[in-house]
């Protein structure tokens, strides 16, 4: 693989898409050709699947063999012929988010989880991943502004606190492929701040 593979993770209104607005053309200045893509989704069928996953009721058994059918698709089908081809790929949300939602936050077996994600990934893994954090006040306060929740934004706090304290686990476990972000920080300084994380990384990758 000659690409890099770049992750966004963190609860809901932490921030991930809004930083994903103008990360593409942050490498994009540098000279790399970006490929942008989700979890769940990302490809046609991925995107059906997202809609179900986020909206209709499931054992926790589907809805973790659903994210890694959506995951297969979007790793044969976007994320590895583009990182053969030397692109990089920035994806909303991958495996952490697996862990941490379905592992944290439903007790699903991190046995199971291990196995499918060997499975399907077949030791694809993320380079760096962007952890994007904020307290349950905060992101709820933001997502306060949406209209309808999905089934993962309507789950309660103790879902969310294992959720986010799985992120920190994962965090702490992988340093060198987590760069942890402080986004309740107004956005200017969570950018200036990623902004010299990032090429700290990129230095040390080149
Ligand atoms: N640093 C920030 N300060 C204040 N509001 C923010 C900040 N970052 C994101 N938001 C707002 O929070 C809400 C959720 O952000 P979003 O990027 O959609 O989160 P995510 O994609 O992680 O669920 C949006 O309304 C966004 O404008
Ligand atoms: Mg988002």
């Amino acid at each position: 693989m000659k690409g890099l593979f770049i992750t966004l993770e963190g609860v809901d209104g932490a921030g991930k898409s809004t930083h994903m607005k103008w990360l593409p053309d942050f490498f994009r200045e540098m000279g790399q050709e970006i490929v942008i893509t989700r979890e769940p989704g990302g490809t046609p069928l991925g995107e059906q699947l997202r809609e179900i996953l986020l909206h209709q009721p499931m054992t926790q058994e589907t809805e973790a063999l659903l994210m890694f059918a959506s995951r297969q698709e979007n790793i044969n089908q976007l994320i590895k012929p583009a990182l053969s081809s030397g692109k990089w790929v920035l994806c909303d949300r991958f495996t952490d988010s697996t862990y941490a939602y379905q592992g944290g936050g439903r007790h699903f077996s991190n046995d199971k989880i291990a196995r499918l994600e060997s499975w399907v990934q077949e030791g694809l893994n993320p380079d760096l991943t962007l952890l994007f954090d904020v307290p349950l006040a905060v992101s709820r306060e933001r997502l306060g502004k949406h209209e309808s929740q999905d089934r993962f934004e309507q789950e309660n706090d103790a879902f969310f606190e294992a959720v986010r304290s799985v992120y920190f686990e994962r965090a702490r476990r992988d340093p060198k492929r987590f760069i942890v972000v402080d986004s309740t920080l107004p956005f200017e300084q969570v950018r200036i701040g990623l902004e010299a994380g990032l090429l700290e990384f990129i230095g040390q990758h080149k």
